[in-house]
């Protein structure tokens, strides 16, 4: 955070988790467009950490702020590796409470954990008791027949209990069996009143509001509301969206970074990442909506995605994929 402005909040404007979507790669690219914008993980489960069959919390220094999202509700494993995560520079914890999907119940976390507030104030006094950094949790307003406003404020005021004072809510509730994860992210309607209503009766907690935000507007009508935005889908589409982050919401009077620039940006990057043995479409995957509305986005996109899987692709297919945008 700019020291100029310790006035705002560290989760002002900040990038969903992702599953699949915002992982190390996907987070240098965004980062390229916004100095402020607080980068989340994907959620990594404490299971696979412990069990880890490669690094599942290496990121690169030069994507931070960023914060990991965590996946469990073994208090204890939570705890652990909430401090490796710190000890590795994530600036917060945060656990996931909003997930429906069917493997995520099984394991017992996720959404279905709203259910269980004493069990979620458990793993977060658990990892609170490891780390010095803030632990959050990012949860629904309900899910299932569960889906009073009282039942949400019984959830918000256990964990609240627990000295955590930072929630992002995804505005709708999910539904635990019936709908699919995406299902889960477009039918329940979004009421973003009622994370309005809870701001209010919990003042003294940091809340982010989450769940189709689109454009800056909207942002800044939630910020005069709550303390945070949390946008997913969009900046994943249109990921030049967050070259307007930092002037729009923190006040900075920079140069908007244009996705060219971001592009030339990430090219010294890939090449280092290529000559580690990363896959060329692994990158390029989270940079495909990068020219959105502009002349030649299709090509870019139809260029990369025919051409960057293949053996051996390198530099040069972004190079020339470059060569199809507008100047
Ligand atoms: C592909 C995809 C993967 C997601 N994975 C996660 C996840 O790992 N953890 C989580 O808390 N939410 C996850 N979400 C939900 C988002 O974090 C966010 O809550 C949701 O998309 C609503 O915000 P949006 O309308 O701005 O996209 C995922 C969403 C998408 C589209």
């Amino acid at each position: 955070m700019n020291p100029n402005q310790p006035h705002f909040y560290r989760g002002r404007f900040s990038v969903a988790p992702m599953l699949d979507w915002t992982t190390r790669h996907c987070r240098y690219f965004h980062r390229q467009f916004s100095q402020h914008a607080l980068l989340y993980t994907e959620m990594v489960t404490s299971q696979a950490i412990i069990h880890a069959k490669y690094d599942h919390l290496a990121f690169d220094i030069a994507e931070s702020p960023v914060a990991i999202q965590l996946g469990g509700s073994d208090p204890e494993q939570l705890r652990h590796c909430a401090k490796l995560a710190e000890e590795r520079g994530y600036v917060e914890i945060n656990l996931n409470v909003g997930c429906p999907s069917d493997r995520v119940q099984n394991g017992m976390f996720g959404a279905c954990l709203m259910a269980k507030a004493d069990l979620v104030a458990d793993c977060v006094t658990a990892m609170q008791s490891a780390v010095n950094i803030p632990v959050t949790v990012k949860t629904r307003i309900g899910i299932d027949e569960l889906d009073s406003y009282e039942f949400l404020c019984d959830f918000v005021e256990k964990v609240k209990n627990t000295g955590c004072h930072e929630l992002i809510v995804h505005a709708r509730k999910a539904w635990l069996s019936g709908l699919s994860p995406k299902e889960n992210r477009e039918i329940p309607p979004l009421d973003y009143e009622r994370v309005y209503q809870l701001k209010r009766d919990f003042p003294d907690l940091l809340i982010s509001i989450n769940g189709g935000i689109k454009t800056i507007e909207e942002m800044k009508t939630h910020l005069q509301y709550v303390d945070g935005v949390m946008v997913g889908r969009e900046t994943y589409q249109n990921p030049s969206l967050l070259g307007f982050i930092d002037n729009a919401l923190f006040d900075e009077n920079a140069p908007i970074i244009t996705a060219r620039q971001a592009v030339e940006k990430m090219l010294p990057y890939i090449e280092n990442q290529l000559s580690q043995g990363v896959y060329l479409n692994h990158i390029t995957r989270h940079m495909l909506g990068a020219f959105q509305n502009c002349k030649g986005a299709r090509q870019w996109r139809r260029y990369l995605s025919e051409n960057a899987h293949k053996s051996g692709a390198g530099i040069e297919i972004v190079e020339t994929a470059l060569n199809f945008v507008e100047k």
